[in-house]
C-alpha cells in the first residue's frame, strides 16, 4: 500500500489487518511511555487547507507517538497567500525531502491530484477531500464498533443527518458494508446526495420507523459552512425529526451504540444529554482515532505488517542490528531500534 486515499481501495482483509494493527497501537497507547521508535527519521507533513481540531491533532499525536517528525503547512501564513498553486507548493515540499503528506481539502480529488503530481514518490493519506471521503474516520469508526461488539458482521448501522454533505458517510458507508454490516441512511431528501446510484444502502426518511432495529446510530453533523441554500426549514425542525433526544434513545435497543464523528452541534442533530450517555462512543472515537492513524502510517512508512502483528518472529536487520520496532511485546522490549 502506497497512499491512503480512498475506503473503496480497501478489501476487508485489509480492513481487518489495519483494526489488528490498531489493536497493537492502542496497547501502545496506554503505556506509560506511549511512545515507540518505529517512524525515527520519517518526516510526515500536514497539508491542510481547511480547519480541523481533532483529526490534525489525532495524526499529530499519532506520528509523535512513533517518533516521526512532523512539520505543519499552515495555508493562513503561507506563500498561498501570495498566489501559490497547490502543486507548486506541494513540489516544495517535497523538495525539502518528506516520506508523506497527510493532506485536507475543500475539493474532491485532491489527495490523488496530489499523488499524481509526486508520481507516488511520496505517501499520501486522506484526511478528507471535499464531500467526498475521509478514510481514516471510516477505519475509527469501524474500529470502534468493532471493539464494542468484537464484529461487525450482519449489525445494522443507521447513519443519520446531512448526508449530502458529509465524507464521512461516504467512508463510512463502504467500510461498514465491506465488514459484512447492512446500512441504512436516514435524513430528509434534500440532505441526501442527488443520486444513490451504486450505494450499498438502505434508505428512510423517518428515524423513529428505523431506530428501533439499528445496533449502531452514526450521527452526523450538520454542516451549514457547506450549505449554499436552505437545505431544512429551521434547524428546530430537523431537531424535531432527526435530532436524537433521550426520548428517541429510549425506542432503541439496550445495546444499540451512539456514535459522531465530531464536531458535535449540541442540540441540534443531537442533544447534551444523549452525547454524554454511556452508550455514546464519542470519546472512544477520538480516542482509538490516534491508533487508527498510527496503524495507518506505520503501515505506510513503517518496515512491515508481518513482523508486528506477528512478534514470534524475530527480525534482524541486514546490518545485523536488532529491527525497529516490537511493540507487541512487554514494555522493556519495546525501544530496540535499528
Ligand atoms: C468531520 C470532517 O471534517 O469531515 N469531522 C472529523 O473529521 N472528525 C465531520 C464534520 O466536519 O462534521
Amino acid at each position: 500500500m502506497t497512499h491512503l486515499l480512498s475506503i473503496a481501495d480497501l478489501n476487508r482483509a485489509d480492513i481487518e489487518q489495519l483494526h489488528q494493527l490498531t489493536d497493537t497501537f492502542v496497547e501502545v497507547s496506554r503505556r506509560s511511555i506511549p511512545k515507540v521508535p518505529a517512524l525515527r527519521g520519517k518526516n510526515v507533513v500536514w497539508l491542510f487547507y481547511e480547519d480541523s481540531t481533532r483529526t490534525r491533532l489525532s495524526f499529530e499525536q499519532a506520528a509523535k507517538r512513533l517518533s516521526a517528525d512532523t512539520m505543519t503547512f499552515s495555508v493562513s501564513s503561507s506563500s498561498v497567500k501570495k498566489g501559490e498553486s497547490l502543486r507548486d507548493t506541494v513540489l516544495t515540499i517535497e523538495a525539502m525531502g518528506v516520506d508523506a503528506i497527510v493532506v485536507r481539502h475543500g475539493s474532491a480529488g485532491v489527495p490523488w491530484q496530489i499523488a499524481r503530481w509526486l508520481e507516488d514518490r511520496v505517501h499520501i493519506i486522506n484526511a478528507g477531500d471535499g464531500w467526498h471521503e475521509h478514510p481514516t474516520q471510516a477505519l475509527l469508526d469501524s474500529y470502534t464498533i468493532r471493539s464494542e461488539r468484537g464484529s461487525l458482521e450482519g449489525m445494522h448501522i443507521g447513519i443519520v443527518g446531512d448526508v449530502k454533505h458529509s465524507r464521512v458517510a461516504r467512508s463510512d458507508v463502504l467500510a461498514y458494508t465491506a465488514l459484512g454490516a447492512q446500512v441504512t441512511l436516514v435524513a430528509p431528501p434534500t440532505l441526501l446526495p442527488p443520486s444513490l446510484a451504486g450505494w450499498p444502502v438502505t434508505v428512510s426518511h423517518d428515524l423513529d420507523a428505523v431506530l428501533p432495529s439499528l445496533d449502531v446510530v452514526g450521527i452526523l453533523r450538520m454542516q451549514q459552512e457547506r450549505m449554499t441554500e436552505n437545505l431544512v426549514p429551521s434547524l428546530r425542525e430537523y431537531t424535531s425529526l432527526y435530532g436524537l433526544t433521550l426520548r428517541r434513545v429510549d425506542t432503541m435497543r439496550d445495546d444499540a451504540l451512539i456514535m459522531h464523528p465530531g464536531p458535535v452541534n449540541r442540540g441540534v442533530e443531537i442533544s447534551a444529554e444523549v452525547a454524554d450517555l454511556p452508550r455514546s462512543k464519542i470519546v472512544d472515537q477520538v480516542r482509538n482515532g490516534v491508533a487508527t492513524r498510527m496503524a495507518v502510517l506505520y503501515l505506510l512508512l513503517g518496515q512491515g505488517v508481518d513482523k508486528i502483528l506477528d512478534p514470534g518472529v524475530p527480525e534482524e536487520a541486514p546490518d545485523g542490528e536488532h529491527s525497529d520496532v516490537s511493540v507487541t511485546d512487554s514494555e522493556s522490549s519495546v525501544g530496540v531500534t535499528g
